[in-house]
């Protein structure tokens, strides 16, 4: 007997050393870690239960029957983030480069089933040249696998995508159809094809940084989240993101005891707003002066920073927050505002995360980039994802609100549940200069009679009180008392209900 569990020790032995102690060091020196090692950060210590370890490949093309490592590149399991269950894959990039083979697919498509039966997340560490090129269509056929499983999860369990290493073809097409994806700096890259194809087919000559790094990813092309400096500060930060997270869409966003008291006022804030109209203040000073503790995990900080997405909590309870961001473009809405947007609320709405939205916003950017690269179809996916989303939804306008982007930005109009106003808010059509410059136009050639028609305009709507006098907002509140209003506008609602009409789905304009 103990010959035998000698026998099954060491056979785990071997599985655990992967690709072997040479592609280990050469892992280190690239200061990744391996994907055991990465494991043991993301879960609680000790709660790792692995399966498939001695899954081996079937391919027996190009010398492959000799070239057997068990667990086939890719180590699979559940465990926990403080006590609560998700299940995990990790790929083993000394295995093959992380690549993917039919065995390896089935080993991620298994855990994947478990967690769309269970009810729990999924987090992909990802480490992956791809297809296993050796296998041609049988590897193919497993990404495809993969890939349904990932549309069939999606608002379902969370599905969180690490990049920590080069990343390529279906190693980044998995990914692309999960929630959120976090990379870490210097040393993960995302790409269909890398840098030698791209040089034989368009000419280019570009790194793997420029072409997928994780700066052109979290800045210019939005495909990734976040990124993080390395692999442990990554998976802390994952961590701490999975705890915002329900386990499903079955349940209600986990509760925190929090030592912030609900009633807390903030004095400050009835300075925030600059005398003069159009200068800027920090949004995020008003989120972190909101929120819990300050604490605010921000999705896409580095994309479209004229809008701020992100999660925190009240009262214990996680929320989704966004807010125009009066210091990047005055806050307006554009393109990658809208889309950016639009993802985090279709996110919120999903897993029953309730929608804070602060608004000061001058409108939608106008011009022919805007245009001609279609802001009609991507200001609609907001317009379509707020007014979609049941979970409760509460506004606070602290300045502008004008225009179309008014109705946008989660009003009333939009079955928003309680919408504020800060006594600062302007809320109309549009400034009160374009305003005049359109209806008076006949008077253009007088400035003095100009003068005074904008300034009859902005007394009469550069405020809050015409849309509370038609009960658009529900009241006009102070600011230091906006963390007690809005926490107990979401107490008020925690029990909301409210459902779509029956559909087998919705075709937000893509
Ligand atoms: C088999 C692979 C592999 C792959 C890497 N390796 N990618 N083996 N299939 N796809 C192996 C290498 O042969 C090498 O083995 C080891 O992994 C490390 O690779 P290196 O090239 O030495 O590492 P590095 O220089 O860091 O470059 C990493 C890389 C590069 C950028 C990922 O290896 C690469 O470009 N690989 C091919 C990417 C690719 O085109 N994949 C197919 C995508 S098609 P040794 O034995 O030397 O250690 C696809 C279709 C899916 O995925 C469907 C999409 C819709």
């Amino acid at each position: 007997m103990q010959h035998i569990l000698r026998q099954l020790e060491s056979k785990r032995e071997e599985a655990r050393l992967g690709g072997g102690l040479k592609r280990i060091e050469a892992q280190h020196s690239k200061g990744k870690l391996t994907a055991r090692e990465r494991l043991e950060l993301l879960l609680d210590e000790g709660s790792f239960e692995e399966y498939d370890m001695f899954v081996e490949h079937r391919c027996a093309d190009f010398g492959m029957a000799e070239q057997k490592v068990p667990g086939d590149g890719v180590v699979t399991g559940h465990g926990t983030i403080n006590g609560r269950l998700v299940f995990v894959f990790s790929q083993d990039f000394t295995v093959f480069g992380g690549s993917l083979s039919e065995s390896h697919a089935e080993k991620i498509c298994k855990i994947m089933d478990k967690a769309i039966q269970v009810g729990a997340p999924v987090i992909g560490l990802n480490d992956s040249g791809g297809a296993r090129i050796q296998e041609g269509v049988a590897s193919l056929a497993g990404y495809a696998e993969v890939f349904v499983r990932n549309v069939m999860a999606s608002g379902v369990v969370p599905q969180i995508s690490v990049i920590m290493g080069p990343c390529a073809g279906g190693a980044v097409y998995s990914p692309a159809m999960t929630d959120f994806i976090f990379m870490v700096k210097d040393s993960s890259y995302m790409f269909v094809t890398g840098p030698d194809v791209v040089k034989t087919v368009t000419q280019e000559t570009v790194t793997q940084e420029e072409l997928g790094g994780a700066v052109t990813h979290t800045t210019r092309s939005s495909v990734a989240d976040n990124a993080f400096e390395d692999d442990v500060e990554t998976l802390a930060q994952v961590r701490r993101f999975f705890d915002f997270l329900p386990l499903s869409n079955r349940e209600k966003p986990p509760v925190r005891p929090s030592f912030d008291s609900a009633d807390r006022l903030e004095p400050s804030l009835d300075t925030l707003i600059p005398s003069s109209p159009n200068k800027p203040y920090d949004m995020h000073e008003l989120i972190q002066k909101v929120v819990d503790e300050g604490d605010f995990f921000e999705i896409q900080p580095g994309f479209a920073r004229n809008i701020i997405t992100g999660f925190a909590r009240l009262e214990g309870r996680t929320i989704g927050i966004v807010a125009n961001q009066p210091m990047v473009l005055a806050g307006v809405l554009d393109i990658d505002s809208s889309r950016k947007a639009a993802r985090f609320v279709r996110f919120c709405d999903c897993f029953n995360i309730p929608i804070l939205t602060f608004v000061d916003v001058p409108g939608f950017l106008p011009g022919t980039a805007q245009e001609y690269n279609g802001i009609i179809k991507h200001g609609a996916k907001l317009l379509f994802a707020f007014t979609e989303a049941t979970v409760p939804k509460v506004t606070v306008i602290t300045r502008k609100a004008y225009g179309g982007a008014y109705d946008v930005m989660s009003s009333k109009h939009l079955r928003g549940d309680v919408s504020y106003a800060w006594p600062t808010a302007e809320i109309a059509v549009m400034g009160a200069k374009g305003a005049v410059e359109i209806i008076f136009r006949t008077e253009l050639g007088d400035p003095q009679k100009i003068e005074a028609r904008t300034q009859e305009y902005a007394a009469a709507f550069a405020n809050p009180f015409k849309a509370s006098n038609r009960g658009f907002i529900d009241e006009v509140i102070m600011p230091h008392s906006t963390r007690r209003r809005v926490a107990r506008a979401f107490a008020m609602l925690a029990n909301k209900k409210l459902e779509n009409p029956w559909k087998k789905h919705d075709n937000i304009p893509l």
